[in-house]
């Protein structure tokens, strides 16, 4: 049996469960006035209200014992001191030094690295502010006004979903657009109607050598030759590298000064407030940005120094445990109530999923306990016309984060009332649900009853803040970190890895190989050989 199953807070949440598994929500607050005012928790511009959630004072006491025993404070602390933190990689998990204030010092390996950040910093803020005013000029002599980010995973995800967050806040005049996927598609559609002289390619990669990254790197490089020819000098204008690859940058042929780098102890997914932001930067402006860091900051600091019992990532971190590992429940649902937002599900998936997506502890003994949950979601109240249904009345247990807003961004009529009262309405459906005698007091006919009953009891927690704004979704995001990095000091898991996703590389970059040279003899699986000679074949024909 794993360390985890053995501590006595396990132990003693396991017999709670047995006994309160089956409370309902409805029983909880009858039980108690005081819970809608008492399960509150606000920090950084955020307000959680986790009353919705299937605890009670001892639930939550267990949590924070275990919390305790599994030494989350030291734990957090180690990541916020430096110390080498993620051990399979043997370097820290610093994303917190991104957003420290200049003043502060934060040390790995004796050195402190918060200059070398600001310095970086300033000069994203000025070539941001180069291409914002129109200086920065194409090869022809026309200003930039295109900028396509090019990157994947960590190195495209933080940046889109922060550039559809804060759009509302961007330069209209700048069109920004991303490409990831290695299917040419996202290439050209990316790239269609743009002019090549007016078009700045910023390839963002934290190896530079991520094979779709790389790819369409040099598929830019040939588009904009195309309009250009080869001389050298008419591109160099037209590409920026976000990298901690300098040699491979340069090598690519985008010269130092157009390179912004950071520290390897910025893990891709952790990455968005670093230089792989400069398209958000662009986009927003360097105070703008910098206001995002603040609100990541604040959070950081709320994490850093709540008690536990007051800490809202950590009480997150701690009912998401709740409902993996006693409920068995294996998804959480993200659920913005903001159209703004509309990326967000799809960030935290690699945030979240590849962070807590182990099997092994940090000794590398094989879990005997789920770990990390699927995320998943979409923007409310698109997601209510779709799979709420499940939600409300299927099989499965999913706990529900819902995210929204008192102020619009874009004030029209009636809409953001209507939507407030979505998000709310839908909380309370799930929590309370329908009974039966409610259905027949509506007089509704008794084979129908069943079908229009709502056992209720789904639980959720209710995220809000005033407005979208720069700080708000910093802190957001820092939230989900912190939230996610508490799930694995309890499960004693590496958040900061993703050796998984290694061994799909090696085969694709082999198969490609045996792809082009049709020849090549197959010595993969019968299933696999069979689908790559399909290909050859249907390829040819
Ligand atoms: O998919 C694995 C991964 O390594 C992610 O962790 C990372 O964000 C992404 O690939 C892109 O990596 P890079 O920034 O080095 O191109």
């Amino acid at each position: 049996m794993n360390k985890l199953r053995k501590t006595r807070a396990w132990k003693a949440l396991q017999a709670h469960y047995a006994t309160f598994q089956k409370t309902h929500l409805r029983e909880l607050f009858t039980q108690d006035a005081e819970r809608a005012r008492r399960y509150v928790v606000e920090a950084a511009g955020w307000r959680l209200d986790y009353a919705k959630q299937r605890v009670n004072d001892e639930t939550l006491q267990l949590l924070f014992e275990l919390a305790r025993e599994r030494h989350l404070e030291a734990q957090r602390d180690a990541m916020f001191a430096g110390e080498a933190v993620n051990t399979t990689e043997q370097r820290a998990a610093l994303h917190i030094a991104l957003r420290a204030p200049a003043t502060a010092v934060i040390k790995t390996a004796g050195v402190n690295v918060v200059p070398e950040v600001h310095s970086v910093l300033a000069r994203m803020a000025k070539c941001a502010e180069t291409i914002r005013t129109g200086e920065w000029k194409g090869y022809s002599g026309r200003p930039i006004r295109n900028i396509v980010n090019i990157g994947i995973g960590g190195s495209d995800l933080g940046p889109v979903m922060a550039f559809e967050a804060l759009r509302y806040y961007s330069d209209r005049q700048l069109q920004l657009r991303f490409v990831s996927n290695v299917d040419g598609t996202d290439f050209t559609e990316a790239v269609r109607g743009l002019r090549p002289d007016e078009t700045l390619f910023i390839v963002a990669s934290k190896t530079f050598t991520t094979l779709e990254t790389m790819t369409n790197a040099h598929t830019a490089r040939n588009w904009l030759r195309a309009a250009v020819g080869q001389d050298k000098k008419k591109l160099a204008p037209h590409f920026l590298a976000l990298s901690t690859n300098e040699k491979a940058a340069n090598a690519f042929g985008i010269p130092s000064e157009q390179m912004f780098g950071f520290a390897e102890w910025v893990g891709g997914r952790y990455s968005m407030d670093s230089a792989i932001g400069l398209s958000t930067m662009i986009a927003i402006g360097p105070e703008a940005f910098h206001a995002m860091l603040v609100g990541f900051h604040a959070m950081d600091e709320h994490f850093r120094s709540a008690p536990l019992e007051q800490n809202m990532p950590v009480i997150m971190g701690l009912l998401n445990i709740w409902y993996a590992d006693f409920f068995e429940a294996s998804t959480v649902a993200v659920l913005p109530y903001s159209h703004y937002l509309k990326r967000f599900s799809a960030y935290l998936q690699q945030l979240t999923m590849e962070s807590n997506g182990k099997h092994v502890t940090l000794d590398g003994q094989e879990v005997d306990y789920h770990t990390g949950s699927i995320f998943w979601g979409e923007p409310g109240t698109n997601g209510q016309h779709s799979f709420y249904q499940l939600i409300h009345q299927g099989t499965h247990l999913i706990p529900c984060d819902f995210i929204a807003f008192a102020e619009a961004l874009n004030s029209l009529g009636r809409h953001q009332d209507i939507l407030f009262a979505n998000v709310v309405a839908q909380a309370e459906a799930l929590a309370m649900g329908k009974t039966l005698a409610e259905v027949q007091q509506e007089g509704i006919a008794a084979e129908l009853a069943p079908h229009k009953v709502m056992a209720g009891n789904r639980p959720s927690n209710l995220l809000l803040a005033k407005r979208l704004t720069p700080e708000t979704l910093g802190a957001l995001v820092a939230l989900y970190e912190h939230s996610v990095f508490t799930q694995a000091a309890i499960w004693n898991t590496n958040p900061f890895d993703q050796w998984g996703v290694e061994l799909g590389k090696q085969l694709a970059a082999r198969i490609v190989k045996e792809i082009e040279s049709p020849k090549a003899k197959l010595t993969h699986d019968a299933s696999t050989n069979a689908a790559i000679d399909w290909y050859r074949h249907a390829r040819r024909d």
